[in-house]
């Protein structure tokens, strides 16, 4: 296991360009499975573990993967020999969950591990497997096995108790080869779902209202391959605008949707940074203390909760008092009790952590927990006093592609260390 070293207090400038969506990425991998005629090409991939494993989990079906050196992937399922999700795998990747749909849709059944929980909350798929079920699959759930049997799915209204990203994008798919019409009320809306339903749709699906929360999928009988280049990754994008804020820096932000990243750029507005806005970049300056900034975590377009982590970070180094409240998971103030080793001051009371700025924080040795919480730990060692040790860094490697490169472009003293 590696662990990065950071020595704090360097302002950070340069301009950083942003790597495919993750979110996008994986759920288009999973679609992959459905394709009838021809391969999908998806250009210009993130290089992330989360990546590197699903592509595995496919690789073990028997679809042929290949991927060049400038991360194009290529993938091929006619040869696909099984419709099985091993636990070794999803217990590494909650989101290979996203495989259901689609093996379902083309297949008629599925075997499908349960991902399990994670350190920020217990991760139910129980809505995934309730709208299957209206979708006439016969759904049993043992010894830690999903087993999904249907003849052919068939179009349904759904209506999801509450959004669900990958809820969605699972039902989406499915519907994309059932028979009849599927409504999705209460849908997920988050640019990555967008992102999916525009490449289902060059894939020859029928799919109408994304991006609003309520979702038309007409069935059809085949699926063919095509290319995409999936969006750039907003949390990535926000992650490096927060770097910018944290160490007083100036940094130029490249191949980025503005638009998807209007919730942070108004939080970040608020807590004092100039921020210029162009087509496919912004550039972020912040020039003295960050001010405070109450944050509430919501289902897109509201601030993400992807965010949060990174947020209550420059919280700890603002000037004033600040509340963080997460809406969406039940346990995802890990990076919490990890920012106190460094000096923040931080009170978590259920959903809430109750931030009062310090001056400045004092570099520890301090451990990741989860991709976001290893960000918000890698941006309060870029601020803090000393140098900064962060162990289980496989955390971060999951969901951002080269950061300490990235990040060394741009004038950070990081390295990276075998434990
Ligand atoms: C997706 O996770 C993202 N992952 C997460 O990003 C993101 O944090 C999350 O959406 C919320 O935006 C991918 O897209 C691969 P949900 P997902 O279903 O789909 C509850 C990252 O850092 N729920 O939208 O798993 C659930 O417990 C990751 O990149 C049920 O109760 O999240 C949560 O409280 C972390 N039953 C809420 O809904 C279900 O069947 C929203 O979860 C499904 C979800």
């Amino acid at each position: 296991m590696d662990k990065l070293l950071i020595d704090g207090q360097q302002p950070l400038s340069g301009s950083v360009r942003i790597s495919g969506a993750k979110n996008s990425v994986l759920p288009m991998l999973c679609a992959s499975v459905m394709v009838s005629d021809g391969q999908v090409e998806l250009e210009n991939v993130p290089h992330l573990q989360d990546v590197t494993t699903t592509t595995r989990l496919l690789t073990q079906m028997g679809i042929s993967v290949t991927m060049d050196e400038f991360m194009d992937i290529s993938l091929d399922p006619s040869t696909i020999h099984n419709l099985y999700a091993p636990y070794e795998l999803v217990k590494t990747m909650r989101s290979s969950i996203l495989v259901l749909g689609p093996l379902l849709a083309k297949y008629g059944e599925a075997k499908v591990s349960l991902p399990g929980g994670c350190a920020i909350g217990m991760r139910p798929v129980d809505m995934h497997l309730d709208a299957l079920q209206r979708m006439g699959a016969s759904v049993s759930v043992e010894n830690g096995y999903i087993t999904a049997k249907v003849k052919k799915l068939k179009g349904a209204e759904i209506i999801f108790p509450r959004k669900s990203v990958t809820g969605t994008e699972n039902i989406i798919m499915a519907a994309t080869l059932a028979k009849g019409t599927t409504t999705i009320k209460n849908a997920a809306s988050e640019p990555e779902i967008s992102d999916l339903c525009l490449f289902l749709n060059k894939m020859g699906a029928k799919v109408s209202g994304f991006g609003s929360d309520e979702v038309t999928i007409h069935g059809v009988n085949s699926l063919k391959g095509t290319r995409h280049k999936p969006l750039p990754d907003r949390i990535e994008a926000g992650t490096f605008m927060v770097a910018a804020a944290i160490t007083r820096g100036d940094i130029e932000i490249n191949n980025i949707v503005p638009e998807h990243s209007r919730a942070v750029i108004d939080k970040l507005i608020q807590s004092g940074a100039e921020i210029k806005i162009l087509k496919d970049s912004v550039r972020v300056k912040m020039k003295k203390r960050p001010k405070a900034i109450n944050i509430e975590t919501n289902a897109y377009p509201f601030f993400p909760t992807d965010m949060q982590a990174q947020m209550t970070a420059l919280n700890c180094i603002a000037d004033g008092d600040s509340s963080v409240k997460e809406n969406i998971f039940e346990n995802r103030f890990m990076h919490a009790q990890e920012l106190v080793r460094m000096g923040a001051k931080i009170r978590v009371h259920d959903n809430i952590a109750e931030i009062s700025g310090s001056k400045e924080l004092l570099g520890a040795p301090v451990m990741a927990t989860d991709l976001r919480a290893s960000a918000s730990l890698i941006l309060a060692g870029l601020a803090a006093k000393g140098t900064t040790e962060i162990g289980r860094v496989y955390h971060i490697d999951r969901g951002y592609d080269c950061i300490e490169e990235k990040l060394q472009l741009i004038g950070a003293r990081i390295s990276r260390k075998p434990m």
